[in-house]
């Protein structure tokens, strides 16, 4: 709403999509993971949808994805309170009955479904840039499938602010080629 506080719309945002029959799909799982980091931080990563691990600890990029995330943005000289964190989808998408520490992708139903909020996000923050963790989450935002390997390295305009793809941090952790992980930290 306007004229509030950045952080107080945060949380309103938050009360909102808990509230939300739409976003609610059967193919995701009830615990609702939404976003970490610092309400008026330039940077803003968004990612495809929580884990086991994030679901566990109700925080995005928690678990070793996350974990290599923050000592990213560490390099970078920054802190990981200092910028903002986010997914596209809210909830963990569902595998299975027994489903365990088993996670998937985000499918593009399940983002369309959660992209409002995401939207509301970026409306609210207004980062300097966005960074797209992966090209699920690059879909998820622009609606248009792209390899990262193309995507990477150029800035769009994402609704007027700069926008840029890169790996998504899991990727790093599969890669062991060492040119591959080097475009990551670049
Ligand atoms: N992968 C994502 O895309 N988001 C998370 O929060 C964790 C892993």
């Amino acid at each position: 709403y306007e004229g509030a506080a950045k952080a107080d719309q945060i949380a309103y945002l938050k009360e909102l999509i808990v509230e939300d029959d739409e976003v609610h799909l059967d193919t995701l799982l009830n615990t609702m993971v939404f976003s970490v980091g610092h309400v008026d931080a330039e940077i803003m990563f968004v990612g495809e949808a929580p884990g086991y691990e994030e679901e566990q600890q109700r925080e995005p990029f928690v678990g070793p994805a996350g974990q290599l995330l923050t000592k990213i943005i560490g390099v970078m000289g920054l802190q990981r309170e200092s910028v903002y964190i986010s997914n596209i989808c809210k909830f963990r998408p569902l595998v299975g009955p027994d489903q365990g520490t088993r996670n998937r992708k985000p499918t593009a139903e399940e983002m369309q479904a959660c992209l409002p909020y995401i939207m509301a996000e970026i409306e609210i923050v207004q980062p300097k840039v966005i960074v797209a963790l992966g090209a699920t989450g690059a879909e998820g935002l622009t609606g248009r499938q792209e390899p990262v390997g193309r995507a990477r390295g150029k800035v769009r305009s994402w609704n007027g602010l700069p926008f840029v793809v890169t790996y998504h941090p899991s990727y790093l952790l599969r890669n062991t080629d060492l040119s591959e992980r080097r475009k990551v930290w670049e």
